[in-house]
């Protein structure tokens, strides 16, 4: 699967992975982005030899620099550029994808950009990384779900004060509140999110997909609805 625009994609023994590839723009989300991350993430979740999905972005300085602000603040209106990337809703798409997504982050992590990351169940990330949500600043708002994954990963206090006052955390401070799993130099960061992509892809998929399931399915639920959803999948899990 291949010849894509904004991305490139590959699979080797059950890992995929999706690069955001428009390094000479910082790899800013654009909307043949969201088109090519549809595509590719819809077919993804249809595979079932892939049993984990790494992001990542091509380039030396950022992982995502968020909406690209070219095509977003030069469309007629805010409200039009919203309507047309609802056309396809991605967020949904990664929201209820099934196989554990793994972001490897390094440099800039900004906007749309973070907000793909904290779709991903798992944050790696290098030193140099700097993630923020400057929509605000812009009199916009995260349009990508930050509003909701953001504070069930941060808790109230720090995703109102990311979202609020544009704060940017770096590596070390994300790293303490919890936002990444973990934090290593840059020149280890492929080989790290390898080593846990791996570890994955050697589980059972059926046991990792029930797990992740039940944790993020039982996060909308009272602690009484979520034993009884741990219950069913652990039945459905043979072993
Ligand atoms: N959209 C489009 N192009 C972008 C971009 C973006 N978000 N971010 C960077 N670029 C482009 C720059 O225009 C520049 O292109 P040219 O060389 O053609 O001029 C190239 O990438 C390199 O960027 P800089 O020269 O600015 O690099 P820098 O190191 O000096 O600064 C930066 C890096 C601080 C990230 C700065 O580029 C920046 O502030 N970018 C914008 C960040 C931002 O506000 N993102 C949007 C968030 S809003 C959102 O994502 C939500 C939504 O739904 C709208």
């Amino acid at each position: 699967m291949n010849g894509f625009e904004t991305i490139l994609y590959e699979k080797n023994d059950g890992i995929a992975r999706v690069t955001l590839n428009r390094p000479h723009a910082l790899n800013a989300f654009s909307v043949q982005m969201r088109d090519d991350l549809y595509e590719v993430l819809s077919a993804i979740r249809a595979d079932d030899e892939v049993r984990v999905v790494v992001f990542q972005g091509a380039g030396e300085k950022a992982f995502c620099a968020g909406a690209d602000l070219k095509e977003f603040l030069t469309a007629p209106s805010v409200v039009k550029a919203r309507r047309i990337r609802a056309v396809r809703d991605l967020w949904r798409l990664f929201l209820g994808t099934s196989q554990p997504m793994v972001a490897a982050l390094h440099g800039y992590v900004l906007g749309s950009g973070f907000e793909i990351a904290l779709f991903c169940d798992l944050r790696i990330a290098s030193a140099d990384v700097v993630f923020g949500l400057p929509e605000v600043g812009l009199g916009i708002l995260p349009g990508a779900g930050g509003t909701q994954t953001l504070p069930r990963i941060l808790g109230l206090a720090g995703a109102l004060d990311m979202l609020l006052t544009g704060r940017r955390l770096n590596g070390q401070e994300a790293l303490a509140m919890g936002l990444v799993n973990q934090l290593v130099p840059r020149d280890r960061l492929a080989q790290e999110v390898d080593a846990v992509a791996q570890k994955i892809a050697s589980c059972d998929p059926v046991a990792v997909q029930n797990a992740k399931r039940a944790v993020i399915k039982g996060m909308d639920m009272s602690l009484e609805q979520g034993l009884d959803l741990e219950w069913r999948l652990a039945a459905a899990t043979k072993g």
